[in-house]
């Protein structure tokens, strides 16, 4: 086993896009662990917008990350040495958001899960049984409220969450509409189902395109991006439209700057709609449940993700966020360790 840790550290803030430069790889030695606690070995780590919003000093609902500590994110990894009853070494776990850019980390056993492959292959864990499946779940059955018949539009479409709340709203007996950002992509929405599909990049007026493909207005608007999408949603609205504000990935490059576009107040008004802000975290208690129904629907063969795993290691872990956030990705992101010598 490798006698080092290797580490990426933020370095700077970034102001507008993130750069590589916001992080420097160290090394360190590898930590032990204590009483009750696991060293594990990462075998994929997450890559996923959240991320941008804990490299900003701003106010966020979580802590965020200090200059010179290591970058946040979750991993999929195998246990090295455990001090814990509740684990054995050689069992794979995941951890959400607590392993960060390195290659070891000591875990407690409160913060993993136990990865069972039999169930899903790995890289799953960190898309459909992981956060996002719930995000997905939660954000359409709790907080959009959706039923049959409903018409539903998903920004970001393609991504980990998007293409799960499109599969869950056609089991719920919904039309779908994905948008996204390419024609490769509208065509897998098709394949995982969604009933049409819009390109942001290229459509001239995507008002005017949601208002042709949505002739009776948008009930359920899954909002991952923000910015100039949720603008031309706001125009498309049906009585009593539910909008579940998930993400903002759109204003990575302006995150500490006010979202400045078109107010469209009145048609919330109108329609007598609600804007959710919508946070997984809320639903702790409730998380068996969903991971319950996901796994059903998978066995059943009603989910299927595209994945995009850099397979480049630990050093390709910024600029595969950097990819995610220019829309230059398809499927979840992911990053897959290398051996170590
Ligand atoms: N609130 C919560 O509790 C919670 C939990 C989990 C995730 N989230 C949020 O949910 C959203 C989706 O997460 P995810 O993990 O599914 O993301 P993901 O898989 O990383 O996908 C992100 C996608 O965003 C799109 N995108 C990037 N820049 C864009 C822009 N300027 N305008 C429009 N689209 C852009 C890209 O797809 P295109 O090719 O389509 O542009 C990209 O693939 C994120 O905003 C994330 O922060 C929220």
């Amino acid at each position: 086993m490798s006698s080092t840790n290797r580490q990426w550290k933020l370095t700077a803030y970034p102001t507008g896009m993130p750069q590589a430069t916001n992080w420097d790889l160290v090394e360190c030695p590898i930590p032990k662990p204590g009483a009750n606690e696991l060293l594990v070995q990462a075998l994929y780590w997450d890559v996923a917008p959240y991320m941008r919003g804990r490299i900003s000093p701003k106010k966020n609902y979580a802590t965020g990350v200090s200059i010179g500590d290591v970058m946040v994110s979750g991993a999929i990894g195998k246990v090295i040495h455990s001090n814990s009853p509740a684990f054995q070494t050689d069992e794979i776990v995941v951890t959400d958001m607590g392993f960060g850019w390195q290659d070891f980390a000591v875990l407690s056993p409160a913060n993993i899960r136990r990865v069972d492959p039999t169930i899903a292959p790995l890289p799953c864990w960190l898309d459909f049984m992981g956060i996002n499946g719930l995000t997905a779940y939660f954000g359409l059955v709790e907080a959009a409220v959706i039923k049959p018949g409903d018409t539903v539009v998903v920004s970001a479409a393609t991504g980990s969450v998007g293409q799960l709340v499109g599969q869950i709203a056609k089991i719920a007996g919904c039309r779908t509409i994905a948008i996204t950002s390419s024609e490769d992509k509208i065509n897998w929405c098709r394949e995982l189902g969604y009933d049409e599909g819009l390109n942001y990049r290229t459509e001239p007026d995507l008002a005017a395109a949601l208002g042709r493909v949505c002739p009776d207005g948008i009930d359920v608007f899954f909002d991952n991006t923000s910015g100039p999408i949720h603008d031309a949603v706001l125009q498309n609205l049906a009585a009593h439209a539910r909008i579940t504000l998930c993400g903002t990935v759109s204003l990575a490059d302006r995150f500490d700057e006010p979202d400045i576009g078109p107010r469209f107040l009145r048609q919330i008004l109108v329609a007598r709609a609600r804007i959710q802000g919508f946070l997984v975290l809320d639903y702790q208690l409730r998380y068996p449940e969903a991971w319950q129904r996901l796994t059903h629907w998978y066995n059943a063969g009603l989910i299927n993700q595209k994945y995009d795993i850099d397979e480049g290691g630990l050093t390709n872990l910024p600029s595969a966020f950097l990819r995610l956030l220019n829309g230059q990705k398809f499927g979840k992101q992911l990053v897959k360790a290398l051996p170590l010598n």
